[in-house]
């Protein structure tokens, strides 16, 4: 492409050129037949805006904050493995993109750099998500650690008892390079009988037995915040308040609550943040497109898709008639639900 990317989907297709077919598949792919990956997306398209007009729409302002953390705008960079597959400077650039950005990164346990690189390459407020591996004791490190180097809240994935059956890695085989932060407690040399390294690694050292008890057993063992990724009903989420949750991050469209829920899952554009914001959302994570703009520009790359889906939030927020993010509310937006009431 030879001008300037104007869009997510643009930087997804430059991406997919700069990557190998192996790597560029391990992120854009999904589990079996694919179909909640493209109704993430295609659920965002069916929602409409209702637009008020005729308001002072001179100034606007996106910021919000998070656990008391002011960011520019209520877009937040997703924790997601093996940044250095896409660059090699892998999450230090999507670190400083994210803090030139001003907004929260939340760093995956899968990382290609260790929680103290993350935290040493720039000054901004992070984020760090938890896996639970068989024994205790490597998250119980990785915790401390991260406390250690400052990160300001833990963000523990809740949906990943055992890794999805992500069928372009296990056709093409893909296999996991070391991580970073769990070096000296496993290993990546799995047995993959021909097929992904990386579903034989996950399920050789996620724990499955992982419960609603062992939140307690995290919150004994730190002082920061406990945000439960991956929760997808209301029945899990008044659970979440029960037992201590600062926050839930939810795959779809969540109620307003008494804590923070925070969306992810298929954000490709300004209007679709603003949609999930009007049903009830604080804050929406990104997950590919930051990954694409790392593949395609490296950190430049990261800062323009984050302000690529600002400035469209902002647009959006203009011609919906609202100047703040208090002002979007469920009544800006038609689902198929209210189609069908
Ligand atoms: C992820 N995701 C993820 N989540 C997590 O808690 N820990 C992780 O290490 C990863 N790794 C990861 C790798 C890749 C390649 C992808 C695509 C995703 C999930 C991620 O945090 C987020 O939920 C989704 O990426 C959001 O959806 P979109 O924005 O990618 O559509």
């Amino acid at each position: 492409m030879a001008s300037e990317p104007v869009n997510v989907s643009e930087f997804e297709a430059l991406a997919k050129k700069a990557l190998p077919k192996m790597y560029f598949d391990f992120y854009a792919g999904g589990a079996e037949d694919e179909y909640t990956l493209k109704d993430n997306e295609e659920a965002y398209q069916r929602i409409t805006i209702r637009p008020r007009v005729l308001v002072d729409v001179s100034r606007i302002d996106t910021s919000t904050s998070i656990l008391g953390y002011p960011i520019s705008s209520p877009i937040m960079v997703a924790p997601s493995a093996l940044h250095q597959l896409a660059n090699p400077e892998g999450e230090l650039a999507t670190a400083r993109a994210s803090a030139a950005s001003n907004t929260i990164m939340i760093l995956s346990f899968s990382s290609s750099y260790n929680v103290e690189e993350v935290a040493a390459s720039c000054d901004a407020v992070r984020f760090f998500q938890l896996y639970v591996y068989r024994g205790r004791h490597i998250a119980a490190n990785l915790v401390e650690r991260a406390e250690r180097s400052g990160y300001k809240a833990i963000v523990l994935t809740v949906d990943c008892p055992r890794l999805g059956r992500r069928e372009a890695d296990i056709r093409n085989r893909m296999i996991v390079p070391k991580l970073k932060n769990v070096e000296g407690f496993v290993s990546n040399d799995v047995d993959a009988g021909g097929g992904s390294n990386l579903e034989a690694y996950a399920n050789s050292t996620f724990d499955p037995t992982l419960s609603w008890k062992d939140v307690a057993w995290l919150k004994s063992i730190t002082s920061l915040p406990i945000l439960l990724k991956g929760i997808l009903t209301h029945e899990d989420a008044l659970k979440a308040v029960e037992v201590g949750a600062a926050g839930v991050i939810v795959s779809n469209h969540g109620a307003r609550g008494k804590i923070p829920v925070i969306v992810d899952g298929g954000v490709r554009r300004g209007t679709d943040v603003f949609k999930a914001l009007a049903l009830g959302a604080q804050a929406v994570l990104v997950g590919r497109p930051i990954i694409y703009g790392l593949a395609a520009k490296g950190e430049q790359g990261v800062k323009q898709v984050i302000q690529m889906l600002k400035d469209e939030f902002e647009l959006t927020m203009a011609l919906a008639g609202c100047t703040s993010l208090k002002d979007i509310t469920r009544s800006h937006v038609r689902t198929d639900r209210d189609r069908f009431q």
